[in-house]
């Protein structure tokens, strides 16, 4: 599999990113709130780069009827989520690449009524942009690859990789 970004690449740019946030969250109460399972293994990196206080929640959004790569009908599974009432909350997902399952997961955490919401990804694809928005923080802009590795899939494998690559024919073969 070739690689795209190498896990220390990964690891140098969420550091500059948990140095970012905690200067932009610093004295606000504020609450990640991760998107299930892709930014799994990017939360348990940046919040540790984090040093202002915060909470984590986790939410998940699923799609049926999409591709691989783009989200059908979106469904948001917010059993899980703390009561976002008075917080900062910073949704954290692994990809923005339409954009559509990020805008779902706005829509429906603005309603209830949070301090402020902003949006926080690894990896954008700005080229397949679908929405009138763009992360607020983002990891690396990316060309219109599909990608595999640090939490994002394929068929659910591939989520353990160290680093982000671009799967071939092969591996896409034995993913089945
Ligand atoms: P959206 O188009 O921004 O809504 O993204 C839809 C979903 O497709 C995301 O939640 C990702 O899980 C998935 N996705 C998009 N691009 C990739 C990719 O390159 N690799 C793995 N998953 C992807
Ligand atoms: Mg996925």
């Amino acid at each position: 599999m070739r690689t795209l970004l190498t896990e220390q690449q990964i690891r140098q740019r969420i550091e500059e990113l948990g140095r970012q946030i905690s200067v932009d969250y610093s004295g606000r109460p504020l609450t990640v709130v991760a998107v299930l399972t892709g930014s799994l293994v990017l939360l348990a990196d940046l919040i540790r780069c984090i040093s202002t206080p915060l909470k984590v929640t986790l939410v998940s959004a699923s799609s049926y009827g999409g591709t691989r790569t783009t989200a059908g009908h979106l469904t948001i599974n917010d059993s899980l989520l703390a009561d976002p009432e008075g917080r900062d909350l910073l949704v954290l997902d692994d990809i923005f690449d339409t954009g559509r399952t990020m805008q779902g997961l706005v829509q429906n955490l603005r309603a209830r009524n949070p301090s402020s919401l902003r949006t926080a990804v690894l990896l954008w694809k700005p080229a397949r942009t679908e929405v009138s928005f763009q992360p607020d923080y983002f990891g690396f802009q990316i060309p219109d690859e599909f990608v595999v590795g640090y939490g994002l899939d394929y068929n659910d494998h591939f989520r353990h990789l160290p680093f982000i690559g671009i799967p071939d024919a092969e591996d896409l073969q034995m993913a089945q």
